[in-house]
């Protein structure tokens, strides 16, 4: 099983990448931030609590996060794989889901992480927060905070998946397409295992 952790601060390109990939190499796309706006939408209790923590740019906690990733890998279905877009977030979470693929005799098997510098980072989402609708993309001052948290809590990540050899920095700046090819190429390299192309 193919396990992507496609890394990298808020707009540096995860969800934009993610699908591509996915259709590229036939997997299950999955994003927290996607699945929290769904119960925000569906005004679920859930929901109620995430609206609150997203517009303002921090984070959902970690027990609610796992949970709803446990879930969804209960889910039966025929997949070579999946990519995370957005999880994990925190050290606790990365903890977490090790465990949680264990026990589904299972591993993370790369975290591929988009290296964007941050002014291009506030302007993508200025430029999102436009159309989007999303009201953690309309301030600068959200989009710095979230910048700084993913700074503090996220980052660290990067030392956790380096030590385990699992750390794969990629350049995120320039055209979407040349970014899809580099991360294409990557897997390519770092997978040796026939994957299904569709
Ligand atoms: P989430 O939805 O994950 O948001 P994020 O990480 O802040 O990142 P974005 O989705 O804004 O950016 P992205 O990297 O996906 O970039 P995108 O492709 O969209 O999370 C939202 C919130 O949910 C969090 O703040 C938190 O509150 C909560 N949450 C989610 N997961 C959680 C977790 N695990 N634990 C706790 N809380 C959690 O691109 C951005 C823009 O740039 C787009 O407009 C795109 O078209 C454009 N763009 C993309 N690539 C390029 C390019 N190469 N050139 C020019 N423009 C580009
Ligand atoms: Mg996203």
């Amino acid at each position: 099983m193919l396990n992507l952790v496609l890394f990298g601060p808020p707009g540096a390109g995860k969800g934009t990448q993610a699908i591509l990939l996915a259709k590229k190499f036939n997997l299950v796309h999955i994003s927290t931030g996607d699945l929290l706006r769904q119960e925000i939408a569906d005004k679920t209790e859930l929901g109620r609590l995430a609206a609150e923590l997203i517009d303002k740019g921090e984070f959902v906690p970690d027990d609610v996060v796992i949970s709803m990733i446990e879930s969804r890998l209960k889910k039966p279905r025929c997949t070579v794989g999946f990519i995370f877009d957005g999880f994990p977030r925190t050290v606790a979470q990365a903890i977490a889901f090790d465990k949680l693929l264990t026990k589904h005799h299972s591993k993370v098997s790369v975290m591929l992480c988009l290296v964007v510098e941050k002014q291009e980072l506030v302007d993508r989402l200025h430029k999102r927060g436009l159309t989007s609708g999303r009201c953690d993309d309309l301030e600068t001052a959200t989009i710095e905070h979230r910048i700084d948290i993913y700074n503090e809590k996220t980052a660290p990540l990067i030392t956790y998946y380096e030590s385990q050899g699992k750390y794969y920095p990629i350049p995120g700046m320039g055209t979407i397409g040349e970014i899809t090819e580099n991360l294409i190429q990557s897997i390519e390299k770092f997978n040796t295992r026939p994957i299904t192309v569709r």
